[in-house]
C-alpha cells in the first residue's frame, strides 16, 4: 500500500483507537487497532502506547504525515488544561510538543468531542449545513463541539453547564444513566433539561448526537422536543480518529 494516510488517534477513558484515514473520503484506510487505556493514564504512559501504535501502522502511514490525538480535555494551543475524566497529571501538559517529540513528527492534539464534530461536519450529519451546528457526545462525560458555517470554535465544554446545581455531565451523560440505572425514559427528561437549556443559550440550527449510545439513538432520540433537528451521528465510534485526522492534515 502507498504510505499516504494521516493517523488518527483516539484517547479515551477505557482505550486508545487508532487508524490510517483517507482524510478525502473521511473514511479509515485500514482496520483500526485498539489497546487498553492504562490504569495510570499519565502522559508519558499513554506516550508509550501511541509510540507502539504508530509502529504498528508504519506500513500504512507516510513517514513524516502529520498525527492527530484527541484527548477527552481541553486542549488550549496544544496544552491540556483540564482533565475532568482523565489523569489530572495531564494539566499543564504541551501535549504538542511532547507527541511531537516522542514520534518524531508533528503532532497535533485536539479535544475529542472537537474531533468527532470535524468529522461529523465534514462527512457525516453535519455534511453541507452552513448554519450553526452543535456535536455533543453522550459518554462519560458530555463533550461538545460547536461550528459556524464548518467552522469549528473549540473547546466549548458544554457537558459542564451548571444545571439546577449540578454539573450538567454528572446528571446526563450516559455513565449516569448507567451509574444510577435509569430507564430510557427518565434518562431522556434529563436530557431534554440539559438540550433545553443548550438551545435557550445557543439557538443552533442542527443538534447532533454522538457517543457509543448515539448507536441506540431510537430509544431516546424520539423522547427529545428540541426546536432544532436533533439527529444521531453518523460516524458513531470511527468519528474521533476520523477528525483527528482530518484536523491535523489541515493544520500541517
Ligand atoms: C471533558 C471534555 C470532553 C468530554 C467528553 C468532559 O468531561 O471536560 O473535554 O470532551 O468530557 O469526553
Amino acid at each position: 500500500m502507498a504510505k499516504k494516510h494521516t493517523l488518527g488517534i483516539d484517547i479515551g477513558g477505557s482505550g486508545i483507537k487508532g487508524a490510517p484515514v483517507d482524510v478525502h473520503k473521511g473514511e479509515f484506510a485500514a482496520d483500526r487497532r485498539r489497546v487498553d487505556t492504562p490504569e495510570e493514564s499519565t502522559p508519558d504512559a499513554v506516550a508509550a502506547l501511541v509510540e507502539q501504535m504508530v509502529d504498528d501502522f508504519a506500513d500504512e502511514i507516510g513517514a513524516d504525515t502529520p498525527i492527530g490525538l484527541t484527548v477527552p480535555a481541553v486542549v488550549h494551543h496544544g496544552v491540556v488544561r483540564t482533565a475532568a475524566n482523565i489523569d489530572p497529571s495531564w494539566i499543564g501538559t504541551d501535549a504538542d510538543d511532547l507527541f511531537s517529540q516522542r514520534l518524531g513528527r508533528t503532532v497535533h492534539v485536539v479535544n475529542d468531542a472537537d474531533a468527532a464534530g470535524v468529522a461529523e461536519v465534514h462527512f457525516g450529519a453535519g455534511r453541507g449545513n452552513t448554519g450553526v451546528v452543535l456535536l455533543t457526545t453522550l459518554g462519560t462525560g458530555i463533550g461538545s463541539a460547536l461550528f459556524l458555517g464548518g467552522e469549528l470554535v473549540p473547546n466549548t465544554e458544554l457537558g459542564h453547564l451548571e444545571i439546577d446545581g449540578h454539573d450538567a455531565e454528572t446528571r446526563a451523560a450516559t455513565s449516569a444513566r448507567e451509574r444510577e440505572d435509569l430507564s430510557w425514559e427518565a434518562w431522556a427528561e434529563r436530557l431534554q433539561r440539559y438540550y433545553s437549556h443548550v438551545e435557550d443559550l445557543l439557538w443552533p440550527d442542527l443538534i447532533i448526537v454522538g457517543g457509543g449510545v448515539s448507536k441506540k439513538a431510537e430509544k431516546f432520540l424520539p423522547l427529545l422536543h428540541t426546536r432544532a433537528p436533533i439527529v444521531p451521528a453518523q460516524l458513531k465510534n470511527d468519528a474521533g480518529i476520523i477528525g483527528a485526522a482530518w484536523h491535523t492534515q489541515h493544520l500541517g
